[in-house]
């Protein structure tokens, strides 16, 4: 569904000798995929994200969404992109307008987009906020609000850079159940960046991107591991996961889904239940 293939990209530079940040990238991720994107700052995931969206072309290789090739300079209608910074996404001085701005542009008829309007900021939890101003809103809300308004767009892919960074604990977990819920429906291909593994978990996949380079791709169990056996530990795990693999070096076979308390509670107490594990 998202694919790069052997992709080039340099930001022009001060001097004005290109200087490569993706040098032949490759990436695949299958519909219906939900892949975690972490990485240091300045390692790419932006860039990634905005190639996919067709915000940015590499200057060689390619981008393609479907099966679509992207022609340079070609913003993809299949892709849904959310930035980290909301202020730049708001188009319009009151929220419903905002987000019925592109099914307005796709000449949806008025009564079909005020039912999705209202539909999408129900699922983003903002339905009082129908009438308000974007720009007098918190960072949080207005990054509500752009989810909202890609949401409406029905994209097939999703691209969700650091969605939650300007959200509270609250809304955070509000945000993520919501992108599991998507998911859940089935059909949408999302890749979100975020700088929190405890996001990354819930995902199906986790890729790593460092200096312009995948340098993994896959499941976050088996990352953790490697980081764990390369003492490396370039993220910084959740201590649900270190207790995870106490207790697994301790002999207690705890499934992968575990990854959660709440979880880890559940299995612990049925297992003792069942007289599977011993304390
Ligand atoms: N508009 C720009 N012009 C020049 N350099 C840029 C621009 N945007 C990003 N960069 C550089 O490209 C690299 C990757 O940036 P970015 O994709 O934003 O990384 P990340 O999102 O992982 O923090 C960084 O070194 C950054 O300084
Ligand atoms: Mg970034």
């Amino acid at each position: 569904m998202i694919e790069v293939r052997g992709a080039t990209f340099s930001y022009p530079s001060a001097k004005g000798e290109p200087k490569f940040l993706f040098e032949d990238l490759n990436l695949f991720i299958p519909r219906g995929g939900h892949v975690a994107l972490m990485g240091p700052n300045g390692s790419g995931k932006s860039t990634l994200g905005k190639m996919i969206k067709g915000l940015l072309s590499p200057s060689s290789g390619q981008v393609l969404i479907a099966g679509h090739p992207l022609k340079t300079g070609e913003i993809s209608p299949r892709v849904g992109y959310v930035f980290s910074n909301p202020e730049n996404q708001i188009v319009s001085s009151v929220v419903e307008e905002d987000i019925a701005f592109g099914l307005e542009n796709m000449g949806m008829d008025p009564s079909t987009i005020a039912i999705r309007v209202r539909e999408c900021l129900g699922l983003v939890d903002m339905e009082d906020y129908r009438f308000h101003a974007p720009h007098l809103l918190s960072g949080g809300q207005q990054q509500k609000i752009v989810l909202a308004g890609v949401l409406a767009m029905e994209s097939e892919v999703l691209v969700l850079d650091e969605p939650t960074s300007m959200l509270d604990l609250q809304d955070r977990r509000g945000m993520l159940d919501l992108l599991e819920k998507i998911h859940g429906e089935g059909g949408r291909t999302i890749l979100h960046i975020t700088h929190y593994f405890e996001e990354a978990l819930r995902a199906q996949e986790f890729m790593y991107l460092d200096q312009g380079r995948i340098s993994y791709y896959g499941p976050w169990e088996k990352f953790f591991s490697l980081e764990l056996e390369r003492d490396s530990l370039r993220v910084a795990f959740p201590p649900l996961l270190h207790l995870i693999q106490g207790l697994r070096e301790r002999g207690h076979l705890i499934p992968p889904k575990v990854r959660s308390l709440e979880e880890l509670k559940e299995f612990l107490l049925q297992s003792s239940t069942s007289g599977c594990t011993s304390f």
